[in-house]
């Protein structure tokens, strides 16, 4: 995926240094052609010897030194940089770069470069918070430079909260994402994840196993190429990806409301969630409290939800509506009366009684129906991939379309 790229690496004075070594490697082991600048503060932390044998690049430090070659280094590494990646970045060094300040090979690489510039902050919770870091942040955002988020937990310091850098393996994915083909560009998606819930008093609910893993990588996949994604989700546990509009919802009720709200904006609807069909007809405001007898029961009668699926698939106008099925079944049969019921463009059956495939797991195993009659059998494959096959036959479509 990053093979010819030429990614600069920043490695600037924090504890979060060490972590730049495993970016490194994992960078390299993408195909990257990897080097590194390190300021003066951050050979304190790692040794250059470190990244130099990662990287399988010399180390970058010094201003003025004997050139190794006959260019000036800051304008050679700046003009063949495809991307520069400041991990770990300090307050300092992005408050350098914010106020125009180049005073040592890093920073003036940066503002001597026209490639894209990436910041994974890593810092002391207050200083993350600090209002002038945050300004600092916001009009380098404004300028289009790159920032990925830090996670929150304990830092090196003993506090707790924002500051701690993402994880080499996430500030990976992200560059990888970066460069991704955008074919999309352009383009509204509606995609729908995970379970819904339905109350029957103040602390009882029922649900179904959805963990919105399956929704949640097709919504991800369209970001990645370009397009805008609205991403209306049951509850999960699952971390959103970045740069979707994300939409919590609970009950059935409230996914049809939502997908009302923005069917008419969007090209393409995806149904990838497990909405409950009942709800119990009467929600009790206080909890349902059981009796000590033996013959003790608690009778609820269900009532029928929309089929979200089915409402807007029979209005839709130009719109490219896919929906899934989950079978346990004769899982072709029942997957086409779906399609033709709801006017799908395509329905993704999964047998979710197979090994590998449905709810809760990271792989799925499906079969591709479309209207033309289509049927295409997949084997276990990531979720990921999934979603890349899914989106790939959406834009194939509408190219056919237009
Ligand atoms: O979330 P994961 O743990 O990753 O699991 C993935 C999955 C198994 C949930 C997913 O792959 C899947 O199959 N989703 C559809 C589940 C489902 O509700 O299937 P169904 O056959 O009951 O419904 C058919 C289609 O109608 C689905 O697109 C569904 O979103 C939609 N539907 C169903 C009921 C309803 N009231 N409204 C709907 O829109």
């Amino acid at each position: 995926m990053l093979k010819d790229k030429n990614i600069i690496v920043g490695v600037t004075g924090g504890i979060a240094a060490y972590k730049a070594a495993d970016l490194v490697s994992r960078l390299k082991k993408e195909g990257a052609n990897v080097e590194v600048i390190m300021t003066e503060n951050a050979t304190k932390f790692v040794s250059p010897l470190t990244f130099q044998t990662l990287a399988l690049n010399p180390v970058y430090k010094e201003m003025f030194k004997e050139p190794r070659n006959y260019d000036v280094e800051h304008i050679s590494l700046a003009e063949k940089a495809d991307m520069f990646l400041i991990a770990p970045a300090t307050a300092n060094v992005i408050g350098k770069i914010a106020n125009g300040i180049a005073d040592d090979l890093l920073t003036t690489t940066i503002m001597a470069t026209k490639a894209r510039v990436v910041f994974a902050p890593a810092m002391n919770t207050n200083m993350y918070i600090n209002p002038i870091f945050q300004r600092n942040m916001e009009y380098l955002k404004e300028l289009g430079y790159e920032f990925i988020s830090p996670g929150v937990g304990m830092l090196a310091c003993q506090t707790y909260g924002p500051g701690r850098m993402a994880e080499p393996a996430d500030i990976v994915e992200y560059v990888k994402n970066s460069f991704c083909n955008k074919d999309l560009i352009g383009k509204k998606f509606l995609v729908t994840a995970g379970p819904t819930i339905e109350p029957i008093d103040p602390v009882r609910y029922v649900t179904n196993h959805s963990s919105g893993k399956m929704g949640y990588k097709i919504a991800e996949e369209g970001q990645k190429r370009g397009a805008e994604v609205i991403l209306i989700t049951g509850p999960t546990h699952l971390t959103p990806p970045e740069g979707v509009k994300l939409i919590r919802v609970n009950t059935t009720m409230e996914m049809f409301n939502a997908v009302k709200d923005h069917f008419d904006e969007c090209h393409v609807l995806i149904k990838a969630a497990a909405p409950l069909d009942y709800r119990p007809e009467v929600v009790s405001d206080v909890k349902i409290k059981k009796k000590d007898t033996e013959k003790d029961e608690l009778n609820i009668k269900y009532i029928r939800n929309p089929d979200i699926l089915d409402h807007f698939g029979n209005r839709k106008k130009e719109q490219i509506v896919v929906g899934f099925a989950a079978e346990t079944n004769d899982l072709v049969e029942n997957a086409r009366e779906k399609l033709q019921k709801k006017n799908l463009d395509f329905i993704v059956a999964n047998d979710i009684s197979r090994d590998g495939a449905g709810f809760k797991l990271d792989t799925n195993v499906i079969t591709i129906i479309d209207k033309a009659g289509n049927v295409i059998d997949y084997p276990i494959l990531d979720k990921g991939e999934v979603a890349r096959i899914i989106i790939d036959k959406v834009k194939a479509m509408m190219e056919n379309k237009s």
